[in-house]
C-alpha cells in the first residue's frame, strides 16, 4: 500500500512502487515522471508547507485533515483541504496501478463485483461513463461502504470523497496532466487504455469483506 492517510506533518513523497516506465504502452515514463514529480510532489510539499503554520494541526493524520477540514477557520481550509486532497488522491491513484498489466479481479472481491454491478465488464463501463461525464478535472473512485457495499463515486479538482464513511479501493485520475502529453484530449481511449493498469491483486486486499 502506498498511501499515507495515517500519517502525520511532516509528510513525504512516497517513492513510485513501480518505474517511470512501467506502465508502458498505457501510459509514458514521460507522463508519469511529470505526474508524479510536478503534480503529486509538489502537492506534498505545499501541504507541509502549509502546516508549518499551523502546529497545532501537525499531530492530525491525512486523513482527519481532509475529513475536518471543513471545520477549520476559512483562512486554513483552503489550503489544507486542496493540497491534502492533492497528495491523498494521488497515493490512491497510484496505489492503484501495477507494472502486473492485465490482472483481473478475484475471490470475495470478484464476488461483490458481480452482486453489485452484474460483471466486471458492466463495472469499468460505468466506471467509462462517469470519467467521460466529469467537465473540467475530476476523479472516479471505486469505494465500498460500512455494509460492505461497492459504488462508484467521482469527486471534481482535489476533492476527496466522504472517507469517514466510504472506503476507496481505487481512484482514476482524470484531470488533463494524466493524459494529455500521451492523448491529447482523448480521454476515452486513457480510461480504456487504464484499464489494463489497475491492481486488483492490491485492491483485493484493501478489500475486508467476505
Ligand atoms: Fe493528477
Amino acid at each position: 500500500m502506498m498511501n499515507q492517510s495515517n500519517s502525520t506533518y511532516p509528510f513525504k513523497t512516497l517513492p513510485l512502487p513501480y518505474a517511470y516506465d512501467a506502465l508502458l504502452p498505457y501510459i509514458s515514463a514521460e507522463t508519469l515522471l511529470n505526474h508524479y514529480d510536478a503534480h503529486y510532489s509538489n502537492y506534498v510539499r505545499n501541504l507541509n508547507d502549509a502546516l508549518s503554520k499551523y502546529p497545532d494541526l501537525q499531530d492530525w493524520s491525512l486523513k482527519a485533515l481532509i475529513v475536518y477540514a471543513d471545520s477549520f477557520p476559512n483562512s486554513i481550509t483552503k489550503d489544507i483541504k486542496t493540497n491534502a486532497g492533492g497528495v491523498y488522491n494521488h497515493e490512491i491513484y497510484f496505489q492503484s496501478m501495477s507494472s502486473m498489466h492485465q490482472q483481473k479481479p478475484s475471490g470475495n472481491l470478484l464476488n461483490a463485483i458481480i452482486r453489485d454491478f452484474g460483471s466486471i465488464e458492466n463495472l469499468l463501463f460505468s466506471i467509462k461513463s462517469l470519467g467521460m461525464a466529469i467537465v473540467g478535472s475530476g476523479w472516479v473512485w471505486l469505494v465500498f461502504d460500512t455494509q460492505c457495499r461497492l459504488r462508484l463515486v467521482t469527486s471534481e479538482k482535489l476533492d476527496v470523497p466522504p472517507i469517514s464513511i466510504l472506503f476507496p479501493l481505487l481512484t482514476l485520475d482524470l484531470w488533463e496532466h494524466a493524459y494529455f502529453l500521451d492523448r491529447k484530449s482523448k480521454r476515452g481511449e486513457y480510461i480504456d487504455a487504464w484499464f489494463n493498469l489497475i491492481n486488483w491483486k492490491e485492491i483485493e486486499e484493501l478489500f475486508p469483506c467476505g
